[in-house]
């Protein structure tokens, strides 16, 4: 949530040289996903602070800025803000300016003891302008840097004071050249330039720049300066950054031709299960998890698995479960970090918890991490993103290789998290001895081979296309499937929720007859994920019972059904079909016509697909 960015560089050379300006821009731009209710920059030039915001789109900004330009400057920053503390206004956009208007602030995160800040600050008289949280820390930073005399000595002082989750960057006209930062329990890493130095809430701010990235600890200060980068923490001790190099460039977080992100990402998904598989078997074709840096012993101690995830990432883990659990023969729970946090959960030195998250970044889950070591829990994080917060707080992590996920929407993380799971319960199974190692193998090829069957289904995808704009009228839309086909569900109706503004619910098809039937009325859409009847008999029968009990009522059902599988035949008004995989593996193509049916539903209703209202890419406060 809130996208940031910092640069201080060289002095522009000349007209073309937008300065640091124009990187803050280009960095806003690449941020933008993670919150758009507004956005706004400062840059110092010739002894001033200059600030620039408006409410809604970075769009705007631009527009703005083209109106009435700042100069181009080497030291700049920059936010685009999700609304926690007060409504998406000009008033509310940040930076916010301290009294004398010579210090900017931008913020991501909560100033959770603001209100005791802001009405001690009010009682010396200072008059503030904003309904944030936020405008606090412009204040005192104001006042500290007037009287230490010091950028990076007042952001110190300031963050002991401040409570909750922040991340703030601060300029200041009498500190010209440096960028100051600071994080706690909230995003901020550092790029590391030829020349220059860049702040970031992820790479993506600065990967058109550069690749070599530094990842900042929890309450650490970094001052930047176009030749430094210079970390303490808020007491003003050293302290060291983890240096890392980013394993994908710009062009990846470019829409390549496709009208969205997200189609684009969908489109990836083949090659974002590919990339996961990579390099996880030696020569004997055993599994291998270089990562997994979690002590044999005590993986083969495990008595219970316990994932943490929220949104689509709690999805991928409950498919997961089905897997895990039948190879393992651990009990695994799936359990939304938010609600994992809060209920007393029972943990032990025996339980592994699994932590999902594509951005590494979501503050529910950050929480449910800590908690779950604190409680003498071991922690294995399932991330996509280096340098990002729940892999550094785990005891190890295992990365999905999806590349940027840029659309709100998570489409190649699903994916690859589901790989990336499957292949911790391959890997729990071989070290325990549940499966033989020619078992393991085999399962490995079945998903060695998913790529291939999930282009199949993408170069199937212009019937989904079709059936989403004849559809995209409907009031409600049902999900219904059973054992792995039931998270899948979820997904579809989350999908369709968060693009098309829709009401969708997903059910347990077994749950149908005890209550959620009654919803079904004439020419009701209810999509049905059907297992292969290749797997076992009485899920698939069911599953095809399921779907003529709502069509018997009203209902259209389009039916998802494996290649050559007939039998669904009499109970479907559309059957979309995707290519015959063993049953586990099934969610990895029965999800990918649900993505683009909330695509392209989302698209006939002239909605912004990769920006839906509301939300935000990361959701980093609680
Ligand atoms: O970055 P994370 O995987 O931790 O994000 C979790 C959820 O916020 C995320 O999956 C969300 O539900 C997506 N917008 C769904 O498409």
């Amino acid at each position: 949530m809130c996208g940031i960015v910092g640069y201080a560089g060289p002095v522009p050379g000349g007209e073309a040289d937008g300065g640091g300006l124009a990187v803050v821009l280009e960095g806003l731009r690449r941020l933008e996903y993670r919150g758009y209710d507004s956005a706004g920059v400062a840059v110092v030039a010739d002894g001033q602070l200059l600030t620039a915001k408006r409410a809604g789109r970075l769009a705007r900004l631009v527009e703005a800025l083209e109106v009435a330009p700042l100069p181009a400057t080497a030291t700049a920053i920059g936010h685009t803000r999700w609304a926690t503390h007060g409504a998406p206004t000009d008033a509310n956009a940040h930076p916010h300016v301290s009294e004398d208007g010579r210090l900017a602030v931008i913020h991501n995160g909560i100033i959770e003891n603001y209100a005791v800040l802001k009405a001690e600050l009010q009682a010396q008289g200072v008059v503030f302008t904003s309904q944030t949280d936020t405008e606090v820390a412009a204040h005192l930073l104001g006042r500290a840097h007037a009287e230490l005399g010091d950028l990076g000595e007042a952001v110190r002082a300031v963050c002991r004071r401040l409570e909750g989750a922040f991340t703030i960057l601060a300029v200041s006209a009498d500190a010209p050249g440096t960028v100051v930062g600071a994080r706690r329990s909230s995003p901020l890493v550092v790029g590391v330039g030829d020349g220059a130095h860049y702040l970031g809430s992820d790479v993506a701010a600065f990967i058109a720049h550069t690749r070599d990235a530094l990842e900042l600890g929890q309450d650490q200060v970094v001052e930047i300066t176009a030749g430094a980068a210079v970390v303490t923490t808020f007491e003003g001790e050293p302290a060291l950054a983890r240096p890392f190099t980013v394993d994908w460039d710009a062009a990846a977080a470019e829409k390549g031709g496709h009208p969205w992100f997200m189609d684009k990402e969908i489109h990836e998904q083949p090659r974002a299960v590919a990339d996961t598989l990579l390099g996880r078997s030696d020569a004997s074709g055993a599994l291998v998890l270089d990562e997994m840096k979690i002590d044999e012993a005590v993986l083969r101690r495990a008595d219970k698995i316990i994932v943490v995830a929220c949104g689509t990432a709690a999805y991928a883990g409950h498919v997961a479960k089905y897997a895990v659990e039948h190879w393992c023969r651990i009990p695994v729970e799936v359990e939304l970090a938010h609600e994992f946090r809060y209920r007393d959960p029972i943990l032990t030195e025996r339980t592994l918890v699994v932590a999902i998250s594509q951005s590494g970044e979501t503050m529910d889950v950050v929480m449910a991490v800590r908690h779950a070591r604190e409680q003498g829990a071991k922690v294995l994080a399932v991330c996509n993103t280096q340098g990002s917060t729940i892999p550094r707080e785990s005891d190890a992590a295992l990365y999905t290789h999806a590349g940027p996920e840029v659309a709100v929407a998570s489409t190649k993380a699903f994916l690859s998290q589901i790989t990336a799971c499957y292949l911790l319960g391959l890997y729990l199974a071989q070290l325990r001895g549940n499966m033989f190692a020619d078992e393991v193998r085999e399962v490995l090829r079945h998903l060695q081979a998913m790529p291939d069957a999930v282009q199949t289904v993408l170069d199937r995808a212009e019937d989904v296309r079709k059936l989403a704009r004849e559809l995209a009228d409907s009031r409600s839309v049902l999900f219904l499937g059973r054992h792995v086909g039931y998270p899948v569900a979820l997904e579809g109706a989350l999908k369709l929720k968060e693009l098309a503004y829709l009401h969708a619910e997903g059910f347990a098809a077994g749950e149908l007859k005890h209550g959620p039937i009654a919803l079904v009325e004439e020419g009701q859409p209810v999509f049905v994920i059907v297992p292969s009847p290749h797997g076992r008999d009485s899920l698939h029968a069911k599953v095809v019972s399921n779907a003529q009990e709502v069509r018997a009522r009203g209902a259209r059902t389009i039916v998802i059904a494996e290649d050559g599988d007939d039998a669904v035949l009499g109970s479907a008004d559309v059957v979309l079909r995707v290519p015959r995989v063993p049953t586990l593996m099934a969610p990895l193509v029965t999800v990918v016509p649900l993505q683009v049916f909330a695509m392209e539903v989302a698209t006939a209703k002239g909605l912004d697909v990769d920006q839906p209202r509301n939300l935000a890419k990361s959701v980093t406060v609680e």
